[in-house]
């Protein structure tokens, strides 16, 4: 191997280590940053490397796409509020499973010409099928997702009459073009009608899933677009691409068996069932929550609190669109400085994104000791006075503890608030959360409503505590 070679290779492996040590800090809240970094150095690393390679054609489309490219992601980045942070990660991911589908096409007609890929192998060829039918998929999915996430296609699911006879016909197009390509690589015309076929597919998956469904097709999305790359770095025998796809292909596998299992719910369950297609009708609400619902002001709840010697605050969705974390942070320490003891329940899957809790209460510096899995905290409600339900609705609905399949969180873990002694829930309404389904907790005994936006109702509660 040629000393030049070799040294690109040790440099490769240097990234892929950074990679590595980058995920791993990745794992804990106090290493996340580092760990970024540590990526960041990695791709970067990779990147320079990559740029000393001698088949580069020309180094001006390089760094006008770095600018463009650039330019347009810290803008996103940047404009995005936490909220839409779901829809940012999907459009950039489905851009990169995009780009390796075009890279991999033009590789392939660079091969073609004769160019500077010598020989078309079935390696080559069955990576670049992979590459090419994954990435679109990957690229019009996310497109989708991003578009049912801010608002621009219907959230809800859009089941179309034989959408599963369209998809089996775009599957078989797919694998026959595959075929086609793999056994015969002498024009691109099968890569491409293939490329077009799975693009329509990647829209055809995603535009039967629920808009809430959202983070875990994104993930899986996620997990496509590095397959992709792995494919796209076996075409061009690039270890650095192969290794970097396959961890975020691996990664993004592992997370959305992660969601899907703290929702107790199968992958096929969220790809395939439409759930928050079907909400729960306005009379069926009535039959749970008529003349049993208790509403509270501000200053009862605050009186509640003031006597309490331990309050749970379990935060969803809610907190997260009224951003009230910093208020509820606010409220925490006045409590605190009043001699309650004050811990934060964190459900899995509340919010719409993994970790979405966590991260809201750690921008608002909430101690990291202070947020309690869903495990640990549970088996402490019977001993807590008061528990806070802030913009939570699912997480904390007692319907998942029912069998019946036809409850869409049927068999979920939920946080068990009502075993509290008192248990007061800030929302605006009694709307339902994501799964459309009406909450029982509502309209039990020891629970009260608050009603109101989150951060505004923080404020208040932390108002009427100075006053008393
Ligand atoms: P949800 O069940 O969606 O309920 C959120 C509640 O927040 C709503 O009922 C809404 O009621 C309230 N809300 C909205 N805006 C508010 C505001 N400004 N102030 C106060 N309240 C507000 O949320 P959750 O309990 O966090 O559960 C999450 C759900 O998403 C679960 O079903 C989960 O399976 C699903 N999901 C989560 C993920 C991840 S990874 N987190 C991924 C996919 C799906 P009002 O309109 O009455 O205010």
């Amino acid at each position: 191997m040629p000393r030049e070679e070799a040294l690109i290779k040790i440099f490769y492996l240097a990234a892929a280590v950074l990679f590595i040590f980058g995920i791993k800090g990745l794992t804990h809240p106090r290493t996340a940053v580092r760990g970024n970094l540590l990526a960041a150095l990695g791709m970067l690393l990779a990147i320079v490397v990559t740029l000393t390679d001698k088949r580069i054609v020309s180094f001006q489309i390089i760094v006008a796409g770095i600018v463009v490219g650039g330019l347009v992601g810290v803008l996103m980045a940047y404009r995005a509020p936490m909220t839409a942070m779901p829809q940012v990660v999907a459009i950039f991911n489905g851009f990169g499973g995009g780009a390796s589908a075009l890279a991999v096409g033009a590789a392939f007609e660079e091969a073609l010409k004769g160019g500077w890929i010598e020989e078309i192998t079935v390696q080559f060829t069955s990576s670049a099928v992979l590459a090419g039918l994954i990435g679109a998929v990957s690229l019009t999915g996310s497109a989708v997702a991003f578009g049912k996430l801010q608002g621009w296609i219907r959230g809800k699911p859009i089941l179309l009459p034989g959408r599963h006879f369209i998809n089996i016909a775009l599957v078989v197009t797919c694998i026959g073009m595959s075929a086609w390509l793999v056994m015969d690589p002498v024009w691109s015309v099968p890569f491409w009608t293939m490329t077009i076929v799975a693009a329509v597919l990647g829209i055809m998956l995603v535009i039967p899933i629920g808009g809430a469904d959202m983070p875990v097709v994104i993930s899986l999305l996620n997990a496509y677009s590095g397959i992709a790359a792995a494919g796209h770095g076996w075409v061009l025998n690039n270890s650095v691409l192969i290794i970097a796809g396959s961890l975020v292909g691996a990664a993004g596998f592992i997370l959305t068996a992660l969601m899907c299992r703290a929702m107790n719910r199968s992958l096929a369950n969220v790809m395939f069932a439409g759930v928050g297609a079907v909400v729960t009708t306005a009379a069926e609400s009535e039959d749970i929550y008529a003349g049993r619902v208790k509403s509270a002001s501000p200053e009862e709840v605050a009186m509640l609190l003031e006597g309490a010697r331990r309050v749970v605050i379990a935060p969803g969705y809610g907190m997260a669109v009224a951003q009230a974390q910093y208020a509820i942070q606010d409220l925490a320490n006045l409590l605190n400085s009043k001699g309650v003891d004050v811990e934060f329940a964190i459900h899995p899957v509340a919010g719409r994104m993994p970790g979405h809790m966590n991260v809201l209460l750690a921008e608002a510096n909430v101690p990291y000791e202070k947020l309690k899995e869903m495990d640990v905290i549970n088996p402490s409600f019977r001993q807590t006075d008061v528990v806070l339900v802030i913009g939570a609705n699912d997480v904390v609905n007692p319907m998942a503890r029912e069998a019946d399949p036809s409850i869409p969180i049927a068999g979920m873990p939920i946080l068990d608030v009502d075993q509290a002694r008192t248990v007061v829930i800030i929302k605006r309404s009694l709307s339902p959360g994501f799964s459309g389904i009406a909450n029982p907790l509502f309209a039990a005994d020891n629970c009260l409503m608050l009603f109101g936006d989150a951060k505004q109702m923080a404020m208040d509660l932390t108002a009427a505590l100075k006053e008393a």
